[in-house]
């Protein structure tokens, strides 16, 4: 088998916030990343795909098609949007790069043409960042007010 990996970038904000506790709950667990307002990450992302590199091409799967399937099914709803309010599929979520990563993984593993989809890291800063393999994981999805995205 062989690992082929695909790097991207996209720049969005998020607000750490649980709408289940109260503000000094909020405040106590996620500190500066609850800020109300949001706030903004250079999100670098690397896709991973294994499998057999096919014998006309060569290729597991042809990079600009990969290229192309990130582009289209998450960078292009993700970059310069909020998290918490511009994203179909995060909406209830909280965006830490946890959960992001994982919502990721579940758009993006029936897309691929070829390979199967082996590792999503998902940095939020040079020193931060996540891995997913895609074992399964419960991500809660709350209730969204749409009055509170008003509100920001
Ligand atoms: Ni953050």
């Amino acid at each position: 088998m062989v690992y082929v990996t695909r790097k991207c970038h996209f720049s969005a904000s998020h607000r750490l916030y649980n709408p289940a506790w109260d503000n000094d709950r909020n405040e106590a667990i996620f500190d500066k990343c609850n800020n109300p307002r949001g706030h903004g990450h250079n999100y670098v992302l690397e896709v991973t795909v294994v499998g057999q590199p096919d014998p006309e091409t060569g290729y597991v799967i042809d990079l600009k098609r990969l290229r192309d399937i990130i582009e289209e099914e998450i960078i292009e709803k993700v970059d310069h949007k909020h998290l918490n309010y511009d994203v179909d599929f995060l909406e209830g979520i909280i965006p830490t790069a946890e959960n992001v990563a994982v919502m990721f993984w579940q758009i993006l593993e029936n897309k691929l043409p070829n390979g199967k989809l082996h590792a999503l890291k998902l940095f939020e800063s040079e020193n931060n960042f996540v891995e997913y393999f895609g074992d399964p994981v419960k991500i809660k999805r709350f209730a969204v007010s749409h009055e509170t995205a008003e509100l920001l």
